[in-house]
């Protein structure tokens, strides 16, 4: 797994506070996040082998994320801890919807000589979790031999990325970016999704705000609408179903099944606060 990791502050709130305002926090979580990190829990919950690697500083927090990743059973010999460097924070308030403050220092970016290129070209799969600068996504996406699964949307190099993809998954404003036109419902995404599926990827899958997920691939597509569960947060659902997908295609499961267990997984965590997937038993 490549890609982000930060300290997560999740707070929850009946009421946002205005300017002078305070506000009681209803709930509290503080754990191992960002998104590289979460689709890594993800993945081990489920059983798989995993190593992640990203970047931390050379602080207290770093330290304590290492631990907390290993003792989630994620491999950490691969984590950079950067001199210097202090380590990412995303506070994530959860009242009517999410709202994200992040501190994430240029530092705590993956770097071409942070990628250990063996480790890479070893596994099975190596998801790649675009929030890096491109170079470093290609050449890790370059290195690897076994499934490359990718997430959102490169900033730039956006053709040769995909051209070494073979899973592309992207939420709805990540997919309007790799067409370069608005989506508009189901139909539209799919036809997205068979383009994208042409510049090299096998398995495309988007998010359709409020319509559910679309899923292409070689002589086949799906639409899955979004699970009927209570909405607390919708922050790592994403991830969530990148851990799922990327578990289920490597096992060898079809096509439908591993899109059906995708959608569930991102079901299942966006009925709680915080990105953290729980995916123990799914
Ligand atoms: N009720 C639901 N049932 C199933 N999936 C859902 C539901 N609500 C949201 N999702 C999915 O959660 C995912 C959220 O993705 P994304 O915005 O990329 O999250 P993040 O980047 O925070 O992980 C989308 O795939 C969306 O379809
Ligand atoms: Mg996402």
């Amino acid at each position: 797994m490549v890609g982000q990791m930060a300290r997560d502050l999740v707070l929850v709130v009946d009421e946002v506070p205005g300017p002078g305002g305070t506000a009681p926090v209803r709930e509290r979580r503080e754990v191992l996040g960002g998104k590289g990190a979460n689709i890594a829990v993800g993945l081990a919950q489920l059983g798989a082998a995993v190593e992640l690697v990203g970047v931390v500083g050379d602080d207290d927090t770093g330290e304590r994320l290492i631990a907390r990743a290993a003792a989630d059973g994620i491999g950490t010999g691969a984590v950079v801890s950067r001199k210097g460097c202090e380590t990412g924070l995303i506070v994530n308030v959860v009242a009517d919807g999410w709202r994200y403050l992040e501190d994430l220092p240029d530092g705590v970016l993956l770097r071409e000589d942070d990628l250990p290129i063996d480790l890479i070209a070893r596994a099975a799969a190596v998801v790649v979790q675009l929030q890096q600068p491109p170079e470093v996504a290609l050449k890790a996406a370059r290195a690897a031999t076994g499934c490359v699964v990718l997430d959102g949307a490169p900033e730039r190099l956006g053709d040769e990325l995909l051209a070494c993809a073979d899973v592309v998954r992207a939420d709805h404003q990540e997919a309007e970016l790799l067409v370069g036109r608005k989506l508009t419902g189901a139909d539209d995404a799919l036809r997205a999704a068979h383009q994208v599926r042409e510049r090299g990827p096998r398995f495309v899958a988007f998010a359709v705000d409020d319509v559910g997920n679309v899923f292409a691939w070689d002589g086949g597509e799906l639409v899955v609408p979004l699970g009927d569960v209570e909405v607390v947060d919708t922050t790592g659902g994403g991830d969530a179903f990148v851990a799922a997908l990327t578990f289920g295609l490597t096992r060898g499961d079809g096509p439908e099944d591993a899109a059906r267990r995708a959608v569930e997984a991102a079901g299942a965590t966006v009925t709680r606060p915080g990105g953290r997937p729980d995916l123990t038993g799914c």
